[in-house]
């Protein structure tokens, strides 16, 4: 009985976002760590976070992490700039057994490259005015110019995958075009639903300028963290869930990532708990 609980709930890392911008961090997951198995949350009926209250959000992250723990998660991994600003430090004083890796923009990189002097962080609106990012600015900000850009069209733009239409495009030239203006040759993809919009970004932006996904560092922060004494159980195993539309999900896990998987459709009660 205790072994079939187990076999249902192998070990896991679970990862969480509020749409498909994690899927940018789960695809440097599944490269570092093969044999690890995941857990993948997309919150889609809440999306976006970016313009929501810091509370509101760590109300989402709390359901999402007991739920991801009630499914084998043995590490948690914010894969959202947003959740993470909120509720990350929230989420591991709730949790403190339970290693929780977030993000935060890559501005250290990204004035370490910079050569114009000159960079820009890509964000939602919760991350730019949190205090993490505020720190950020603080510690890395006052070498180099930072240009803050708040830019929530392209989280709708990265979730419909809209950026190769006339209107997405337009959409990314109307951010891009005043930064080139300005002389940033660095630019911080400060959401992870960004990274899937750099076949669009880049052309825009020009060979001159560099993109910054953090996503492969947080992979290897992630690999450092797991609990060393955890079995990797076998079969390895991806599962995914969305509190959205599991067909929509499926279609973009095949698109982004060329998976074929069935996500499951959970729901929030009224008591902030998510369940199938
Ligand atoms: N993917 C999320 C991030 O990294 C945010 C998108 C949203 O606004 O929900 O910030």
């Amino acid at each position: 009985m205790l072994g079939q609980q187990v076999a249902a709930r192998p070990a896991s890392i679970g990862v969480l976002d509020s749409g498909i911008g994690g899927l940018s961090v789960l695809r440097q997951l599944h490269q570092l760590l093969p044999h690890h198995s995941t857990l993948y949350l997309a919150d889609q009926v809440h999306l976006p976070y970016g313009p929501r209250a810091e509370a509101e959000i760590i109300t989402f992250v709390d359901g999402i992490i007991r739920f991801l723990l009630d499914e084998g998660a043995r590490v948690i991994v914010i894969a959202c700039n947003t959740a993470s600003a909120a509720a990350l430090h929230q989420a591991r004083a709730t949790f403190p057994d339970i290693p929780i890796v977030g993000m935060e923009p890559a501005l250290k990189p990204a004035v370490a490259a910079t050569r114009s002097g000159v960079v820009a962080v890509l964000s939602t609106q919760a991350t730019a005015a949190g205090a993490p990012y505020q720190r950020l600015l603080d510690q890395y900000g006052q070498q180099v110019k930072v240009i803050t850009c708040v830019a929530p069209q392209l989280v709708q733009i990265a979730e419909a995958q809209t950026q190769h239409t006339t209107e997405g495009r337009a959409a990314i030239q109307a951010v891009i075009e005043p930064l080139l203006q300005a002389g940033v040759d660095e630019i911080v993809l400060g959401c992870t639903h960004f990274p899937f919009l750099m076949d669009a970004v880049q052309p825009i932006a020009g060979a001159g300028v560099h993109l910054i996904d953090p996503s492969p560092a947080v992979a290897r922060q992630t690999a450092r963290v797991w609990p060393a004494a955890e079995a990797l159980p076998l079969p390895v195993q991806h599962r995914y869930f969305t509190t959205g539309s599991p067909q929509q999900l499926q279609m973009h896990l095949g698109h982004l990532l060329g998976i074929a998987a069935v996500p499951d459709a959970l729901h929030w009660d009224a008591a902030g708990a998510l369940s199938r």
